[in-house]
């Protein structure tokens, strides 16, 4: 049978592990829709709440609190790091030490002007998604986060291509494939994406 919460029609969407369908808090929630649809409300709260005031965005608990602040209502381990493998992501128990390396590596781009803006927060976002902190909710995330990076730098947050990043289409491929090649240092693809 399909289960529409596992299935991965999309190979760049994380699939979820049983343990993770088992922590998904509101018990009505049967489709892939109705989870997009309470995702996105605590999304808008949690997008309201960051960009109410100056944010030290690049600060782990920072990062936590808003991750948790998006998907509070909709996860259990909202604001948790994940413990099990992805197939995108660094192994689970690297992931603090990895993210510590990019805070460090972010905050020194931003002191010493290394890249523009743009660049800074995109190569932030870039490694963020690779890193894969979170259960789910890290290509949400790891967006937010570098628009509030890209904002507090003075600059204006991201469009993302213009459209809903959730569904398989083409804008959504466009994402991916310039999410990659930051994988490979080549991060035209996603200064172009994320402008458009
Ligand atoms: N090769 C890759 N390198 C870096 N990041 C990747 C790669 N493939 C996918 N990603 C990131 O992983 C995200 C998917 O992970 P996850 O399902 O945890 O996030 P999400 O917020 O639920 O998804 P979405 O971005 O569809 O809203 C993608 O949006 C993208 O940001
Ligand atoms: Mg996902």
């Amino acid at each position: 049978m399909n289960d529409p919460l596992t299935d991965v029609e999309d190979e760049a969407a994380t699939p979820l592990t049983p343990q993770e369908r088992h922590d998904l808090i509101p018990s009505y929630i049967t489709t892939r829709d109705q989870l997009n649809e309470v995702e996105q409300l605590g999304i808008a709260q949690a997008d309201r709440w960051a960009f109410s005031r100056k944010r030290k965005v690049l600060d782990e608990r920072f990062l936590l609190s808003l991750h948790k602040r998006m998907f509070q209502d909709v996860w259990k381990w909202a604001g948790t790091f994940r413990t099990t493998p992805r197939n995108i992501g660094v192994e689970a128990y690297q992931i603090a030490v990895d993210l510590r390396q990019l805070l460090d590596d972010a905050r020194y781009w931003v002191d010493h002007a290394i890249f523009p803006p743009d660049e800074i927060a995109l190569r932030f976002h870039a490694r963020l998604t690779w890193i894969h902190p979170f259960p789910n909710g890290n290509g949400r995330h790891a967006r937010l986060a570098a628009d509030l990076l890209v904002v507090s730098m003075g600059g204006e947050r991201f469009s993302w291509g213009g459209g809903a990043l959730v569904d398989a289409d083409t804008t959504r491929a466009a994402y991916i494939a310039a999410v990659r090649a930051g994988d490979g240092q080549d991060f035209a693809p996603l200064l172009a994406f994320a402008r458009t």
